[in-house]
């Protein structure tokens, strides 16, 4: 029997190997954009996370003769009402790095007592198939902006997201530490869950 094939649609590596990771379990084939050829690439002008997830499931599925798996993913902070949001890859400006993106909310919330430089990371994954959304889901994970970096693991605004059941902030936590808590690992563990029940009821 042939097994199933489930795009990721991102050219992230480090994205779709933490997903395949994740899937390793399932009997499914998995690839992303990297490993295969698509002409046209999705423009991202959704104005919330899931708007994103969706149109870019979607836009991908239409092609794709398999499954479509879109994530969208970033930080809110609460005093800066939601921002960086759905910006957060470019915030610092177009070309944008980590460093500058730390270093811009660092700045907007100079100043701002610890108690509210609440925030929380958000993670939407979207699941279609020719065209037709399967299953969605959102996931987040709270937390706090810290006053300085701390840790040298992960990547974007890791450094500066303190979690205080653990004490720790993103980039101190392993990925493996991080995945058991984060937003995308959340999200990918409801996945996974989907998966295993949907080998009992299959989508056609
Ligand atoms: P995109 O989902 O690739 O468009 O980018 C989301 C952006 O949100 C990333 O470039 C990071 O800046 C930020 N982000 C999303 N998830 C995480 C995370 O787990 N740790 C740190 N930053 C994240």
């Amino acid at each position: 029997m042939n097994k199933e094939k489930l795009l990721i649609a991102t050219t992230n590596q480090g994205k779709a190997n933490e997903i395949k990771s994740f899937l390793a379990r399932i009997p499914i084939q998995v690839f992303c954009l990297l490993d295969v050829e698509f002409n046209e690439s999705f423009p991202e002008t959704g104005k919330i996370f899931m708007d994103n997830a969706r149109s870019k499931s979607l836009f991908y599925s239409k092609t794709w003769d398999g499954l479509t798996l879109a994530e969208d993913s970033g930080l809110m902070i609460d005093s800066l009402s939601g921002s960086p949001g759905i910006l957060s890859a470019r915030f610092s400006d177009p070309n944008a790095t980590d460093e500058r993106n730390i270093q811009k909310v660092l700045l907007l919330i100079k100043g701002i007592p610890q108690e509210k430089r609440t925030a929380k990371f958000i993670c939407c994954m979207v699941l279609s198939k020719k065209g037709k959304i399967i299953t969605e889901i959102t996931e987040h994970v709270d937390g706090y902006i810290t006053n300085k970096k701390k840790g040298t693991f992960g990547f974007g605004y890791d450094p500066i997201f303190y979690y205080p059941p653990l004490k720790k902030t993103f980039a101190e936590l392993s990925s493996d530490k991080k995945n058991s808590v984060s937003h995308r690992g959340r999200a990918l563990k409801k996945l996974q869950e989907f998966f295993e029940n949907w080998g009992q009821s299959p989508i056609s």
